[in-house]
């Protein structure tokens, strides 16, 4: 059978795996012709192209929507930007999720846990999907300097932009008004924010304050302040959904953290590898590079089909296994090079205590499988909907 693939294919989104497994091995730089664009699965092919920043470029975006099919130029935030902008864009904020301060707010992130839990422990059901959405909002309203409804407003938006419909590539048309929508909702909220500063160390106040460029534009900010409510939210849910998913597929290893919960690091950061949830983005090559025997073009585009190279045999010891004891040498599922994950330590954080919490509470549970839903689409990917059930508390 001929070797087939494309973002925008549906066929492929319920079982990627023997396409990317093919791809790898036959055509690891894969040309798509009708988007003039490569695709790259292997795990060391991606690891040095995201750090070559001279060879591929964001500046065109890195969605498959901006990439592909957008046609305006692309809003000037830091996930869009090169050399030397990106880092002073980044750095307006990026302090905030280092690390050391992440430790710090431990305690903060198991007390929002343990209050949206507390009532659904008494339910003898939750969703774990809903709760880590839930939780990450709540986490991202505070970094932003939001109110809670203010995040949820914004999160209603997001989901329309981001339905998709068969047969319809990219942002459908609902979508495109629901971004309209929260254009003229987070311009209120600068407005307001402006008359009303929110907290110190909020990213608002960062971004009202910035001296760079001579200040940032409210479109500016919209972008920005939209951008990290879509990835503080997006994918900490998909992860932490998966985890249990899978620990429950794997009773032996479920008993192991239910034994020794200093295991459950190690099985979130196995979920965010073995079922990566931000399956693919891209870049614009700015300059041509062989690869391969093939030569990429400038102007071209080239997508770093990340879920396919988190499973990769030549980085990865069996790497279709779900193992929580698994070292990695090195990691992608956060991706690497410039653009590297910004939340990455918050989402560490959450996705374990999140972890800890379910399983501490939790003695024995069953997964509604009728009721799980997983969603594919040309760049995100994972279980939206996983209810369980449990003896109510
Ligand atoms: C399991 C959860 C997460 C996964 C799997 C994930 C994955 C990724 C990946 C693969 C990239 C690289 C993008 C690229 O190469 O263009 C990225 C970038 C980014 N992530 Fe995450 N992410 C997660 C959680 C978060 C959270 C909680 C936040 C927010 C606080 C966040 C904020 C960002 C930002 C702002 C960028 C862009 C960085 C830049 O362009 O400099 N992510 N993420």
């Amino acid at each position: 059978m001929p070797l087939r693939y494309s973002p925008y294919d549906e066929s492929l989104w319920s079982n990627p795996w023997p396409v990317y497994k093919r791809m790898q091995a036959e055509a690891p730089a894969y040309y798509i012709e009708d988007l003039d664009c490569w695709a790259l699965t292997r795990f060391d092919d991606i690891w040095q192209a995201s750090m070559d920043r001279k060879s591929f470029t964001a500046s065109y975006g890195t969605s498959p929507d901006a990439l592909f099919l957008s046609r305006a130029p692309q809003p000037h935030v830091f996930l869009f930007m090169d050399p030397p902008e990106h880092g002073k864009y980044r750095g307006l904020i990026g302090r905030s999720y280092m690390k050391d301060k992440i430790a710090l707010i431990e305690d903060h992130v198991r007390g929002v846990v343990r209050k949206l839990l507390k009532p659904m422990l008494e339910q003898g059901e939750l969703d774990v999907y809903a709760l880590g959405s839930r939780t990450a909002l709540e986490l991202i309203a505070a970094f932003i300097g939001l109110e809670l409804e203010e995040v949820l407003q914004i999160r209603g938006f997001i989901n329309r932009f981001y339905q998709r419909e068969s047969g319809v590539r990219g942002t459908t048309e609902a979508g495109a008004e629901a971004f309209a929508e929260a254009h003229t909702y987070i311009l209120g909220l600068i407005d307001k924010y402006r008359k009303q500063r929110p907290a110190e160390h909020s990213h608002i106040v960062s971004w009202l304050d910035a001296e760079i460029d001579g200040g940032l534009s409210d479109d500016e900010i919209f972008f920005s302040l939209f951008a990290m409510v879509i990835t503080g939210s997006d994918t900490v849910p998909f992860a932490t959904a998966s985890c249990i998913y899978y620990l429950d597929q794997h009773p032996d290893q479920l008993a192991m953290v239910r034994e020794d919960p200093s295991l459950i690091a190690g099985a979130f950061e196995e979920a965010a590898r073995f079922d990566q949830p931000t399956n693919l983005l891209g870049r614009r090559i700015a300059k041509d590079v062989e690869l391969h025997g093939q030569v990429m073009r400038e102007g071209q585009s080239i997508l770093f089909l990340y879920a396919a190279a988190c499973r990769d045999e030549r980085e990865f010891d069996a790497a279709d296994t779900f193992d929580i004891t698994r070292k990695q040498r090195r990691n992608l599922s956060f991706g690497t090079g410039l653009h590297f994950c910004l939340g990455q330590h918050l989402a560490r954080l959450e996705g374990r205590v999140m972890i800890e919490e379910l399983i501490g509470s939790i003695p024995e549970f069953e997964i509604d499988q009728s009721g799980c839903r997983r969603i594919f689409g040309e760049f995100l990917q994972g279980y939206i909907a996983m209810p369980i059930r449990f003896q109510p508390r």
